[in-house]
This record gives C-alpha cells, structure tokens and sequence, in this order.
C-alpha cells in the first residue's frame, strides 16, 4: 500500500460524491481497512453502535441500498430508509435542500440515489453531515468504483498496468464513467470500449480521462470479440433502459452484445467478468459458472468495502 508506514488519510466528515473526490492513497488506504474487516468482521461489529445512517433512493435499487444497510447494520449502526419516493414529503413538492437539511438533523451519515445528474452534489451542498453519491441520474456512482477497484485489486493484485475492456451501454452507464476516471490515475491502464455507435462514451468523459492521463490508450470498437483479446478485466454493463426516450430505440439495442461461454473462449484464462449488476440478457447464464465470472463476488466485497467508507466517513477506524 502506498502509504504504508505513514499515516492514514483521514476521510472523517468528508461527502463522497465524485469518484475523483479520493485520492489513490486515500483508496488504498480504505481497501485495506475493507480486507481487515472482510477477514475479521467480529472485531467492527459494534464499531458504529449509536450511529445511525439514512439511505434515501429515489431511483429503483437493490444492490446499493442494501448493501449499504447491511454494512451499516455488520458494523452495529442503525438505518433509516426512504426507498419510495412516492410515499415521502419529495410528493408534496419538498425540494432537495429541505429534505437533506431535515434528514441530516436525525442521521449522522446520508446516502443518496437520485435519478437527475448533479443532485448529489447540491445536497452536499446543504448537508450537515457527511453525503454519499448512491448514483446520480447517468453522471457518476463512486461506491460502485470503490467495489470494482476492489475486486481488481483482490483478483489482479494490482491496478497498474491493466487492460480493461468496458462493454455495452458506455454513454449512460455511471458505474463506466465513475470507473474509467478513478481507473486513468493508475500508470499503465489501457481502456477497450465496445460499444454500439449510439452508446459510445461520452467525449467529456474521454476528455476528463485525457486530463488526468495525456498518454492513456483508448480502443473502441463495436465488436466484442475484438475486444476481448488481451483484457485483463472484461466490464459488462446493462444498457440502461431507463435513459431511453423510447422504447424503439432500446429494443433495438438491448442485445447488442451477450457474453456466452463460447465468446469466453477467446478471452485470457486469467481473464475476470466484472458486472455492476442487475444484469438482464448482456451475460448469458451458462457463463455464472466460468470461474473467470466474479460478479457476485463483486457484489459481496462491495459490502465489505462500503463498510470501511461509512467507518471512515464516521471517523470511528
Ligand atoms: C448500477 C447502477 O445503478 O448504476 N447498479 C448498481 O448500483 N449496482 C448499474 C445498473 O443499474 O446497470
């Protein structure tokens, strides 16, 4: 780790809304509390007892805000949730400002999941304690980066000198965006983006990657096969139907690409699948059983590392 020996980067009552908000130490550092409690959970088990943390999701979501309260809840905290948001003061016409002004004076913690892009950023704005992006609309979703560069680094062993290829929805997808950003800061990454000519990345996206790094290499294709040669790390995304403005268009590019065991052929033995997960037709199910498919551990080592994040925000490891 690189700031082994120093001391730790203290993140305590800082938001988290931009995966570039960290620094790598600052990672580095939350990785390894993430692994300390991944293999010794008993001794974090009361480590936020008395705190309490709000999750409010205003855009559909299983994974993150679950996995969110069950890191708050291993680490002995409590939870307040608002997972509709049909049935908050949101459909009575309360703004955003009102309701995390609100909110912060019962919760020491917020996660927030919005469906606008920029939202997370204003609620920091007027939040009295620390905010955490859950995901805004098509922008970013830095808790799902932290999960994935954790996986790469308890698979790979390292975040230097890798291939990742990016495949499907690149233009909507926040967990690509978060990823392909925090990623860029490490020498040595190459980029392969498989995409369909309408969901290419976004230039501003390239363009911020091209700031942080002048010499990074992207590929783009809108073959998979191409792309899979030579990936260290194979990204799968779902194309993001609800960015749609019509159902045509999605329809027309839904299976755009399907990893199946045959596809996987062409791939590296060492290769690892990565997916943020709900996955719907883009990863065939005969491929769960590839042991290069991690993605449901992916999902497991989220939780262990979204509990080092709380346990840091809160300044209580
Ligand atoms: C992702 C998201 O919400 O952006 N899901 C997640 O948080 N694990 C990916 C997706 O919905 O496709």
């Amino acid at each position: 780790m690189i700031w082994e020996g120093k001391k730790a980067p203290t993140l305590e009552g800082r938001h988290f809304i931009d995966a570039l908000d960290f620094s790598p130490a600052e990672y580095d550092a939350l990785f390894s509390l993430a692994e300390r409690i991944k293999s010794a959970p008993a001794e974090f088990s009361s480590a936020c007892s008395g705190k309490v943390m709000a999750t409010l999701f205003y855009e559909p979501s299983t994974r993150t805000r679950l996995s969110f309260e069950a890191a708050m809840l291993r680490l002995g905290g409590k939870v307040l949730t608002v997972a509709d948001p049909r049935t908050s003061s949101v459909a009575k016409g309360e703004s955003l400002a009102d309701t995390i002004r609100t909110v912060g004076n019962y919760a020491d913690l917020i996660v927030l999941r919005h469906p606008k892009e920029g939202a997370a950023k204003l609620a920091a704005l007027y939040s009295p304690v620390p905010l955490i992006n859950g995901g805004d609309g098509a922008r970013e979703h830095p808790t799902q980066t932290l999960t994935d560069l954790f996986t790469i680094v308890t698979y790979k062993g390292r975040l230097e000198n890798i291939t990742v290829a990016f495949c499907g929805d690149l233009r909507y997808g926040r967990t690509v965006h978060s990823l392909i950003k925090a990623l860029a800061r490490y020498p040595g990454t190459r980029f392969i983006l498989i995409s369909p000519e309408e969901l290419r990345l976004p230039d501003h996206v390239k363009e911020e990657v091209l700031a942080l790094r002048k010499d990074v290499e992207f590929h783009e294709t809108t073959r998979m096969e191409e792309g899979l040669e030579g990936a260290d790390v194979l990204y799968m995304t779902r194309i993001q139907k609800e960015r749609f403005f019509n159902e045509e268009d999605y329809l027309k590019l839904r299976d755009a690409y399907v990893l199946t065991s045959e596809k996987l052929k062409l791939a590296e033995e060492d290769l690892i699948v990565m997916h943020p997960l709900p996955r719907v037709t883009e990863i065939s199910y005969e491929v769960d059983e590839d042991k290069r498919a991690v993605y449901f551990q992916q999902a497991r080592l989220g939780m262990f590392v979204r509990m080092a994040l709380i346990a840091r925000l809160l300044g209580v490891a």
